[in-house]
């Protein structure tokens, strides 16, 4: 098995179980949700699955559901039930770290947008003991981003502003137009609690803290692939 295996995987597996006909379902953003937007656009091609609108999670997905020809609806047209989306981290009640990839806003408004929830899919890497394994990502404004960086620090990190992976000497920016600050905690231990506290920050816009939205997690490995629901 090549190293995308698991991701491809548990994406096949999570399409198979929770994705029908006639539904609406937002489509993550990411290496691992990349293969289950693939799956819903093969399925589709093939006609197996009919009348499905996908709802993206960013600018990327948006073209590569184009690309795959999967018919895509904007939240003021309709709410999707699920959204499958990938994480960074997975933690055993499913809280979840995400936005490494730099799309955590549009994934957030759209997984809390989705009826039942979200369906997290992942390779087993990403499962954890407990939040804070790597840095927390957090969507801040670009006016004023030094003091947004410093009320961030003041809630016991290191944050960074993250800079342009093809041009670093560039602020990265999200689709939204905004900075992305990466807050490295030593350890999240009350996620819920940190959640709030960094969306209290004026110039946090969101953060990549993902308490109580996902709904299942299909997690792929050497040892097969395991749904884990949530309680
Ligand atoms: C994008 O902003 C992220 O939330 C990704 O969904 C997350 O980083 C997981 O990405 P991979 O599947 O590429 O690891």
């Amino acid at each position: 098995m090549s190293d995308d295996g698991p991701k491809r995987e548990a994406a096949n597996a999570a399409v198979e179980r929770y994705v029908v006909s006639g539904m609406v379902v937002g489509l993550g953003t990411g290496s691992t949700a990349t293969f289950a937007v693939r799956r819903i656009g093969e399925l589709v091609a093939s006609g197996e699955l009919r009348d499905v609108r996908g709802v993206p999670t960013s600018a990327k997905t948006t073209a590569l559901a184009n690309e795959l020809g999967i018919p895509l609806a904007t939240l003021s047209e309709a709410r999707p039930r699920f959204t499958v989306d990938g994480a960074d981290e997975i933690s055993p009640e499913l809280a979840l770290v995400k936005g490494r990839g730099g799309a955590l806003l549009r994934e957030k408004i759209v997984a809390s947008s989705s009826q039942e929830g979200l369906i997290v899919v992942a390779d087993s890497s990403k499962l954890v003991g407990s939040l804070g394994a790597g840095p927390l990502p957090v969507e801040i404004d670009s006016f004023g981003w030094e003091t947004t960086l410093e009320a961030l620090a003041s809630l016991g990190c290191e944050p960074e502003l993250r800079m342009d992976w093809t041009d670093p000497g560039r602020p990265f920016v999200t689709d939204g137009g905004h900075y992305t600050a990466d807050c490295a905690f030593e350890k999240i231990a009350d996620p819920a609690s940190l959640e709030v506290e960094i969306k209290h920050i004026p110039g946090a816009l969101e953060c990549g803290l993902f308490v109580g939205l996902a709904r299942a997690a299909v997690v792929a490995g050497e040892s097969g692939t395991d749904v884990i629901e949530a309680n």
